[in-house]
């Protein structure tokens, strides 16, 4: 009997020690099934508090009636499936007629009490049918991305949710994006992450970094072309332009339309071309925007004026052409001059760390949703790296990104130098430390080497 209530005593100080300095590992030990059990022993009367029951029906009430029985109870969304997750538990829920996914997510927060869970998020998945996250520890304090993800070409794992699910940075499906926030909130190291995902993949890494360069010419060997003053930003967007012009012209040469090319064969953007014709995608990531977009004299006004124009034509035509802009700034609004907000309006995917003022939180989701104006706001100081990033779908998320330092970064970009393709017209722009060890690319992989 002692061994055995010592041997139960260790166990629960072992659990507690666990939970309070490793919420991860607690999770996988006992938190899952503990938490399960709560969910399907609690799951009826929580339902019921929640108010997310529908009375019975009349034939059911009518039946009682007849045989004489109790009214029967009321009845609550039945149970699809409960999976557990790395970080929580998902609920699927086929709800009752007179329900709607509307009224699990307004009760998100009770259920989150009731659970005892860290988080509810809730989604429909399809029509009567809602899927509910319930994290089990804050994910996002020590961010631990999955083993396992999901990259594909130009899709990479940025982030981690706060519903423990996995937020990608998909360059197809949202070309351009704009990240904010203010000094000191985590823009670069999200940047930062990005370009260790984009490393290992077939693509083109141009960098703009007006604070002299410290963010990304560390990373200078898998990047094709840096800039780090705007004089030299101005003249790399041109020849951004013109490759751009470039490209265009090798898929008009390409698509040769006539009645006996299929629909579905006509090359519209890069990713129509076979594989041996198609040019790499070019990233942009720009660092410090608004330091292009100031001036304090006529000259410097006449390079602004280049830059943006430069960087509007490439948010409105790169995409087919398979140039994604990535724009990271403190504020990104109509004080920086005219063509801000028209190039605002071109990058659809908004990021927005800790924010000072509202203003800021505006310029990224004013136009979009106006609750992830007021979380981006929320975010506190200490979070740094805490993020609200918009979705296409118009929903939004908070994210976090795993903490990778320069030296990590610098690692996954020397491993993969070799991947650097060398883009002719970039040719003057190529940091000098890449320059000996990567093989040239041209435009496209079946094309001479012209530079
Ligand atoms: N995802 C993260 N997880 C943990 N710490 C982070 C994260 N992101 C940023 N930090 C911390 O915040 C510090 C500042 O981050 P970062 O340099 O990315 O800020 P920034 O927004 O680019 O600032 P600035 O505008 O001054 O360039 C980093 O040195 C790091 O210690
Ligand atoms: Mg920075």
């Amino acid at each position: 009997m002692t061994a055995f209530t010592v041997a139960l005593v260790l166990v629960v100080a072992a659990a507690g020690l666990l939970r309070w300095r490793r919420p991860a590992w607690y999770w996988l030990t006992f938190g899952v099934t503990l938490a399960a059990l709560r969910v399907l022993i609690r799951y009826a009367s929580v339902m019921d508090a929640c108010g997310l029951t529908v009375p019975p029906s009349r034939w059911r009430l009518a039946l009682a009636r007849i045989a004489d029985r109790p009214a029967p109870d009321s009845r609550v969304p039945r149970i699809l499936r409960l999976r557990p997750t790395r970080t929580g538990l998902v609920l699927r829920l086929k709800l009752r007629p007179g329900q709607d996914a509307f009224d699990v997510a307004a009760a998100s927060d009770r259920l989150r009490h009731s659970f005892s869970m860290y988080g509810v998020t809730s989604r429909e998945v399809r029509s009567g049918v809602v899927e509910l996250r319930l994290t089990g520890y804050d994910v996002l304090k020590r961010v631990q991305m999955p083993a396992k993800t999901d990259p594909r070409p130009m899709r990479v794992p940025v982030a981690l949710r706060e519903d423990g699910s996995v937020h990608y940075r998909d360059y197809r499906a949202v070309p351009h994006a704009l990240t904010l926030g203010a000094t000191e909130s985590g823009k670069s190291v999200y940047q930062r992450n990005l370009v260790a995902g984009l490393a290992p993949m077939d693509v083109a890494l141009v960098g703009i970094d007006c604070k002299q360069g410290v963010e990304l010419f560390p990373l200078a060997r898998r990047f094709s072309a840096l800039a780090d003053n705007p004089d030299t930003a101005a003249e790399l967007l041109d020849a951004l332009v013109d490759h751009m012009q470039g490209v265009y012209q090798l898929i008009r040469a390409e698509q040769r339309i006539s009645v006996a090319v299929p629909d579905a064969d006509i090359a519209a953007d890069i990713w129509d071309l076979p594989e041996e014709l198609r040019p790499v995608p070019v990233v942009v990531l720009v660092d410090e925007v608004a330091e292009l977009a100031l001036f304090a004299n006529k000259e410097e006004e006449k390079r602004r004026d280049r830059i943006i124009t430069a960087l509007v034509r490439l948010a409105q035509l790169g995409r087919a052409a398979g140039i994604y802009l990535e724009i990271c700034g403190q504020r990104f609004g109509s004080e920086l001059g005219k063509g801000i907000t028209m190039l605002r309006a071109q990058l659809t995917g908004r990021t927005a760390h800790r924010v000072n003022d509202e203003t800021s939180a505006n310029m990224a989701f004013g136009d979009i949703s106006p609750d992830a104006v007021l979380a981006a706001i929320q975010i506190p100081a200490e979070l740094r790296g805490v993020a609200i990033a918009g979705d296409f779908t118009g929903g939004w998320h908070r994210i976090r990104a795993p903490h990778t330092s320069l030296r990590q970064a610098v690692n996954v970009c020397n491993k993969h130098a070799d991947r650097t393709p060398a883009l002719p017209v970039l040719e003057p722009f190529r940091p000098a430390v890449a320059a000996p060890s990567a093989p040239r690319v041209p435009l496209s992989k079946a094309a001479p080497v012209t530079a």
